[in-house]
């Protein structure tokens, strides 16, 4: 690793590693650690250290203004995070975590504001993933981690995927290992800042579940509203370099080698297509798909065709990751 500008640090490759509390160490000491959850893996960092922050927003290339969740090992440590807790938080977080929710409160003072892009507001989460707990457990404070892809690329869900994407200096420390992620879309986001308590991300907590609790809940619509605090939302997302088409059926697909289809059944020809996915659930068409369209990129195909799903369950979420995925580049 060279030293270059007074923040950057040119390393050629991530370390791979094996042992959380190493991993979390070296967040402890600044450093940029990809870890896995059970939703997607993640790229960590010190969330009270400026400097390690913005090297991570520099890194990643994501933009400035879209505000990064922070994690923590348990409920306890949630005044390190929040400066306050409401009521529907606490509920979310009583019947939801450890697991893929991610809740929307008052900041605390010693979480940097790059982390939270000025706002007054931040995303937590306890990840349900043994990993990533006995990682969290070590480093001893609150670490931000978005997806571990480069901006713009979809999610990672293998550590295979995060090294591909940070192979290139200037580039992270390091990598925990471990097994590809289970659910494979990110934790629902709810922003509980508000009277009523408003879904920002559809996630792997589905809207019924969130509903058995809080009852009024509300959802985001699908364009952002002028004012609406949701960042997020504003940027490109998920987008391999294919071009990614939804379509209704199968049969409107015409079988080409440049081609991918990925969906619930088969399509007319599948041994012409250049790439064949035919899920036997929409939990797993849900848990491959980001490793589906960076598998499309490798073959370097022209076109993924996506299937559309039913816009209930699990099926919430992946129809979001689809329509951002296809919008235009
Ligand atoms: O499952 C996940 O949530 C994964 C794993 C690693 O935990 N993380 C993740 O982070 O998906 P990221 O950075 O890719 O997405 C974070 C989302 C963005 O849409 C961001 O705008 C939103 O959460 N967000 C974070 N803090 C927020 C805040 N204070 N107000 C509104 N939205 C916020
Ligand atoms: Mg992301």
């Amino acid at each position: 690793m060279q030293p270059t500008s007074s923040n950057l640090y040119v390393r050629e490759n991530p370390e791979l590693i094996d042992d959380p509390e190493l991993a979390g160490h070296y967040l402890a000491a600044g450093k940029l650690v990809a870890f896995p959850t059970e939703t997607v893996y993640g790229l960590g960092v010190d969330a009270t250290n400026a400097h390690a922050v913005d090297r991570l927003f520099t890194i990643k290339g994501r933009p400035s203004n879209n505000p990064l969740i922070v994690h923590i090992a348990h409920l306890d440590q949630l005044t390190q995070v929040a400066s306050h807790i409401p009521e529907d938080a606490r509920a979310l977080l009583e019947q939801f975590s450890p697991g893929p929710l991610t809740v929307v409160v008052p900041k605390q003072t010693t979480i940097v504001d790059s982390v939270t892009a000025g706002l007054s507001t931040v995303g937590v989460r306890i990840p349900a993933h043994p990993t990533a707990l006995a990682m969290l457990q070590a480093a001893k404070r609150p670490i931000a981690a978005p997806s571990a892809n480069r901006s713009r690329r979809p999610s990672c869900t293998t550590y295979e995927s995060v090294l591909e994407d940070f192979s290139n200096a200037p580039t992270i420390d390091a990598i925990l290992k471990g097994e590809a992620s289970l659910i494979g879309m990110e934790s629902t986001v709810v922003d509980c800042t508000r009277n009523t308590p408003r879904v920002l991300r559809p996630g792997a907590i589905t809207w019924e579940q969130l509903r058995d609790v809080i009852p009024s809940i509300e959802r985001a619509g699908q364009t952002v509203e002028p004012g609406e605090n949701s960042p997020g939302r504003l940027h490109p997302h998920y987008q391999p370099n294919a071009i990614v088409q939804i379509v209704d059926s199968p049969e409107s697909v015409s079988a080409e080698p440049d081609c991918a289809w990925l969906g619930l059944v088969s399509c007319s020809q599948p041994n012409r297509m250049g790439m064949h996915c035919a899920y036997s659930s929409i939990e797993s068409f849900a848990s491959n798909f980001y490793e589906a369209l960076r598998e499309a990129d490798r073959r370097q195909l022209r076109v993924v065709y996506c299937q559309r799903v039913l816009d209930t369950g699990i099926g919430e979420a992946l129809a979001d990751r689809m329509r951002r995925a296809a919008e235009p580049k």
